[in-house]
């Protein structure tokens, strides 16, 4: 795993739009595994002003989601497809016909969590899969004690993420309950992971990832089996590691042309 402790949220988001330039440059028609919420904002900020400078051609990129809700209608402002819509796929220039997500609104969700794991195989696999982490440390919706070895499936929100959603709703009640996420089997199998964590509220599942042991309390941790795995956190994400000093001292005598 390597670590990287950049200055801030914008910081991250450079380093890691740069390291999906260079993807897309050297494989056009990429699979790129995006996350929602918060965090990913700057890295899709950076990457739509590549486009926008016409220093990027998405036009073959392919683009696929990481998770979905249960039950909220396909026009609501919030499944995570409008989401994506809105925040990747418009600004990015990515035809909708290069998407790729689960149905959650199938009359049979097992089928369409069957389906999906079909469709990423289909698709030649993830290359780059980004991903954020809960403050109770999942990923995906991958919440604690899911199987390491889990597939795309229907999952059940903790509370804790439930209230931290809440934000982009009118109120708790109005959070689902159950989404769909690619397992952590799943996400394992994507050719180089990148997680993306900024703020405080993150530093404590941050330090459990990074240097705890692997463990399903933990989900994130689970990146600690991934050949090719890269977390980027800001100052205030990196609070609680041991060992901090020491990745900054190997990013920095880091050459250049590594990337990341
Ligand atoms: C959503 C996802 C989640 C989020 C996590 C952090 O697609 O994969 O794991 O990354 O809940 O959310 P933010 O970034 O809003 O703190």
């Amino acid at each position: 795993m390597e670590v990287v402790i950049v200055a801030d949220a914008a910081a991250g988001g450079q380093l890691i739009a740069d390291a999906v330039a260079e993807l897309i440059t050297r494989k056009p028609d990429a699979l790129f595994g995006v996350a929602t919420g918060s965090t990913p904002l700057p890295v899709y900020e950076a990457l739509a002003a590549k486009v926008a400078a016409g220093e990027l051609d998405t036009s073959h990129l392919k683009v696929c989601q990481l998770d979905e809700y249960v039950g909220l209608p396909a026009d609501h402002p919030e499944s995570y497809h409008a989401v994506l819509k809105r925040e990747v796929l418009e600004p990015l220039r990515v035809p909708d016909t290069n998407f790729l997500g689960p149905d959650g609104n199938a009359e049979d969700l097992p089928a369409a969590c069957a389906a999906y794991e079909q469709q990423l195989t289909a698709a030649g696999g993830v290359d780059l899969q980004l991903l954020g982490i809960g403050t109770d440390g999942h990923i995906g919706f991958n919440e604690p004690i899911s199987s390491l070895a889990s597939r795309t499936r229907i999952k059940t929100l903790t509370e804790r993420t439930r209230i931290d959603n809440a934000r982009f709703f009118n109120g708790l009640p109005e959070v689902p309950h159950h989404v769909i996420t690619q397992g952590i089997g799943t996400i394992l199998q994507a050719r180089h992971l990148v997680l993306l964590a900024t703020g405080h509220a993150k530093a404590e599942a941050v330090a459990a990832t990074i240097e705890g042991p692997v463990s399903s309390l933990i989900p994130a941790s689970a990146l600690q089996l991934h050949p090719h795995a890269t977390v980027v956190i800001d100052e205030p994400a990196a609070q609680q590691l041991k060992l901090a000093d020491y990745y900054r001292a190997t990013y920095a005598s880091k050459p250049t042309w590594q990337g990341i």
